[in-house]
């Protein structure tokens, strides 16, 4: 299986000092220079943390793959047709939620959505559908004429208990299955972590799974001690 790893929330941080730094760019490369497959990044209509300059820079110069994730909106499509990502991947998006809450109601938009990914293929670029673990969204996916589908797994990562998050684990099973057969294929994302991600790299029908916001948490307390002893350094003068 493999994994993509998005930069959006590096780009929360630098954004919350209104500064340079973090530089999701540079968490980019350090990401590859790990073995990441591929990174993502999600240009949201309010910039909120990806803006225009991340994703020319990231396009330029990542060397594995980039997956733009983003609105299928008209703002979006030209700018998705200016930096050639390797994979567009559409998801809903909503001005006040915190995170993608839920996936695509392709069902309602087999028509745009065809459109949406026949301007895509034309440019060569591949085309995901985040949707929920519903069949009748994946049947409609396979519709459209999308490379990929990727499954929500928000639902299964924040689940009240044990029973239910197995119930959102069969779900995603048959997904991955029923995506298949419909000759899609099939990535995976939202939520996951250190733990919940180990059923899911289980299914053989997964191909890529997309990663974020648990990295860059891990990412300050794995890094925290040494950046502190480093400062501590330098105020002692030791
Ligand atoms: N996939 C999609 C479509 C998303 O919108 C997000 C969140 O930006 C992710 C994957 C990654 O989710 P997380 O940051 O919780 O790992």
């Amino acid at each position: 299986m493999k994994l993509s790893v998005n930069v959006d929330h590096v780009a929360t941080l630098r954004e919350a000092r209104g500064g340079l730094e973090p530089d999701p760019v540079t968490a980019a490369h350090i990401a590859e220079l790990a073995g990441a497959d591929g990174i993502v990044c999600h240009l949201r209509e309010d910039r909120r943390h990806i803006n225009d300059r991340d994703l020319r820079l990231l396009r330029e110069t990542i060397k594995t793959k980039l997956d733009l994730e983003m609105a299928a909106t008209e703002e979006m499509i030209k700018i998705a047709i200016e930096t050639l990502p390797d994979l567009v991947t559409l998801v809903p998006e909503r001005r006040l939620e915190r995170t993608t809450e839920r996936g695509l109601n392709v069902v309602d938009q087999i028509p745009y959505l065809s459109d949406v990914v026949l301007e895509m293929h034309k440019h060569d670029i591949k085309v995901s559908l985040f949707v929920d673990p519903d069949p009748k969204q994946v049947e409609a996916a396979a519709k459209t004429g999308a490379d990929f589908i990727e499954i929500h797994t928000g639902e299964y990562a924040n689940a009240r208990n044990e029973k239910a998050q197995y119930e959102e684990l069969q779900k995603i099973k048959e997904i991955a299955k029923l995506a298949r057969r419909l000759g899609l294929g099939v990535n995976a994302g939202h939520g996951l972590n250190y733990l919940n991600v180990i059923p899911i790299t289980k299914i053989e029908e997964i191909e890529e799974l997309s990663i974020g916001h648990a990295i860059v948490a891990r990412a300050i307390f794995v890094g925290f001690e040494r950046a502190v002893r480093e400062m501590v350094r330098i105020v002692k003068g030791i």
